[in-house]
Order: structure tokens, then C-alpha cells, then sequence
């Protein structure tokens, strides 16, 4: 595996020829990174699921360059999603919908939909933009973690979890800190009406000022399978206690207004939702770092990002 910096435009082609040759490449976002493969490769998807140790009924989600890839992969695609994809592309935002014939069961764990998403960091532009124009059709990737765990924000996060699994002909593109810090928001676009399936930076305020009310089905229960809504999921060695007043030799992670008791450790003190959400994962990964048991998180309260944070930490906290 060879880890690229900064990848300069040649470095970019070889990362897409790497992905047409059925490699895999693993790449920043703004949200997390990802583990890209060839989205219509089987052989090179089924990879991304035995490197993740995904169980293979997890759809993934395809990227693609452009708004006007869409119709290669999806088809009866309503007005509102496309109005969704107009405002929000490229960003942290995946839109479900119904697959076309080239999304195979292979991407989608068999369901009759596929995510399909347009990042925004210049470098997973680049190079979906670059394996489109030497023939790839999109490029299906999960965060570069193992099922399970935290999704990583920096490169050496990648090689942390992945890094031994990976072979000599796949790269890690290395673009520095993910902006945003939490996976995209997830949009069932099937119906009618759309559901958020995983928030995100993407949020239900903005989706309502671009869409009516009248769009919204506020009900999460759905048929569709989304593997963050397993409960135990993004999770840390460190057991995360919520909404507690740490003890001595806890992890602690709270916006910058709450001061930390003696002797706690104090892993992040964000001073916006947005540094929280940014730090987040890094700072669950620093407490295992240093071997804490515990990780207490005040949750930030309110509407806007705040929901994605205390979603992801509710199911980080929630393990058996
Ligand atoms: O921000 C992100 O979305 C990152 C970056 C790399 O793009 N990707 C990501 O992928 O978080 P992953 O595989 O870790 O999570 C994708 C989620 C899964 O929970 C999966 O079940 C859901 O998207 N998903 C994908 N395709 C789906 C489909 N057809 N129907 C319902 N859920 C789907
Ligand atoms: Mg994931």
C-alpha cells in the first residue's frame, strides 16, 4: 500500500487508473474518509467488504462527478431530489433512490435502491472526475473503517484501521483533516415525501428552506436497511457515559463553556457544533490512545448539526 500526499494532478490519475485496474484507494472527503472501489467491479467491492469486515447486506454508497451521472445510476428520480441534489452538491448529502441495471446487488445488499452521493473535497472531486473520464462510472465507498468503529477524519486514521489489510497496488490519498467530521446525511428519496435516514451537516433546517414541509415524513421507521441504525455502532474501546459529571481519570468532551473537574482528562473543548462535530472522532480515538475505561460527553443540545452529534454518540454509547 503507498500512502500519496497532497496528490499532484498525475498522482490523481494514477489513484484512478489504480481503481479501474480493480485496486482499491482509499481517499478524503468532507465528511470522513472513504475506501473506494470500482462501483460496477465485484471483485473490487467484495474486497472494500472483507478489508471493512462488513457483513455484505450493507449497501454502499456510490460517488459520482456530477449531477448529470445520476441518471446512470438511478431512475424515477422525483422533482424534490433533484432540487435537493441541485442545492447540496457537491456536499455532505446521499440521496437514496431506485437503482438502474448497473447498480448490481453487490453495491446495494440487495435492495432496490442505491445512495448516491457528490463529495465536495477538491481531491475526491478530482478523482471522481478523473475515473470518469477514463471510463469508471462511480466509485462505491464506505468509511475507511472496520464495521463497527470510528470513522476515520485524518489519514492516519486510515492506516490505523485498515492499513494492514490493504494490498501493495492500493494508495491512500492523504488531503489532511476532514472538514466536516460526521458521515453525510443520508436522504430516502423512494417516496413521495423524504425521510432522513442518518443526519448530518446537511440538516433538517436546510432541507425544509429548500423543500416544503409537506415533503417531510418525520417517522424513521422504514424498511430501509442503514447500518449506522444498528444501535452499537461508531464506537470507541472507552465506554462513552452521557450527560455525566466526569470523575478523576475520565475521558471528557464537552463544548468550551464546561469546565473540566480536577484530574479529568480533557479530550476536546470545542467552541462551536461545528468544532464539535469536527473533533468528535478524533478525540473518541485519542481517549483509546491513551487507554481510558470511560468517556463522558456532554451533548450538545438544539436543532442544526447537533442532532448528527447526539445520533452518532448515542449509538456510540450504546453497546452491550
Ligand atoms: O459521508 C459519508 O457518507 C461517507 C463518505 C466516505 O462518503 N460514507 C459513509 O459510508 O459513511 P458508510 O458505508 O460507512 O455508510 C453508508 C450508509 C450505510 O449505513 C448504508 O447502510 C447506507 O449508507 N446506505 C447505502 N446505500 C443505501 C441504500 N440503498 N439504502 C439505504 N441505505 C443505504
Ligand atoms: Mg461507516
Amino acid at each position: 500500500m503507498e500512502i500519496i500526499n497532497n496528490p499532484s494532478r498525475v498522482e490523481i490519475k494514477k489513484a484512478a487508473q489504480a481503481l479501474m485496474d480493480g485496486h482499491l484507494v482509499a481517499f478524503p472527503t468532507e465528511t470522513v474518509y472513504g475506501l473506494g472501489a470500482d462501483a460496477t467491479n465485484e471483485k473490487a467491492v467484495s474486497r472494500v467488504y472483507s478489508v471493512k469486515a462488513r457483513p455484505t447486506d450493507h449497501p454502499l454508497i456510490v460517488h459520482i462527478s456530477s449531477i448529470n451521472q445520476l441518471d446512470k445510476w438511478a431512475v424515477d428520480i422525483p422533482e424534490y431530489a433533484l432540487k435537493l441534489a441541485e442545492k447540496f452538491w457537491p456536499g455532505p448529502m446521499t440521496l437514496i433512490l431506485k437503482r438502474s441495471g448497473l447498480a448490481k446487488n453487490f453495491i446495494t445488499g440487495n435492495q432496490v435502491t442505491v445512495g448516491l452521493r457528490i463529495p465536495s473535497h477538491p481531491i475526491s472531486l478530482a478523482l471522481l472526475e478523473q475515473f470518469q473520464i477514463i471510463g469508471g462510472a462511480g466509485i462505491a465507498a464506505p468509511s475507511a473503517n472496520k464495521f463497527g468503529r470510528v470513522s476515520p477524519t485524518v489519514a492516519s486514521d486510515v492506516i490505523f484501521e485498515i492499513g494492514e489489510d490493504l494490498g501493495n497496488s492500493d494508495l491512500i490519498l492523504d488531503g489532511g483533516q476532514c472538514t466536516v467530521g460526521l458521515e453525510s446525511t443520508i436522504i430516502d428519496c423512494t417516496d413521495e415525501k423524504f425521510r432522513i435516514l442518518r443526519p448530518g451537516a446537511i440538516t433538517l433546517e436546510m432541507l425544509l428552506e429548500t423543500l416544503s414541509h409537506q415533503k417531510f415524513i418525520s417517522n424513521t421507521v422504514t424498511h430501509i436497511r442503514v447500518s449506522g441504525s444498528h444501535g452499537h455502532h461508531y464506537a470507541p474501546k472507552a465506554k462513552i457515559l452521557l450527560d455525566q459529571i466526569p470523575t478523576a481519570g475520565q475521558g471528557y468532551i464537552a463544548l468550551s463553556t464546561f469546565k473540566s473537574p480536577p484530574d479529568v482528562i480533557r479530550l476536546s473543548s470545542p467552541s462551536s457544533l461545528q468544532d464539535f462535530a469536527r473533533n468528535l472522532y478524533s478525540s473518541l480515538r485519542k481517549a483509546d490512545e491513551l487507554g481510558l475505561q470511560f468517556i463522558v460527553v456532554q451533548q450538545p443540545t438544539g436543532d442544526g448539526i447537533a442532532v448528527a452529534i447526539r445520533d452518532r454518540l448515542k449509538k456510540a454509547a450504546n453497546r452491550i
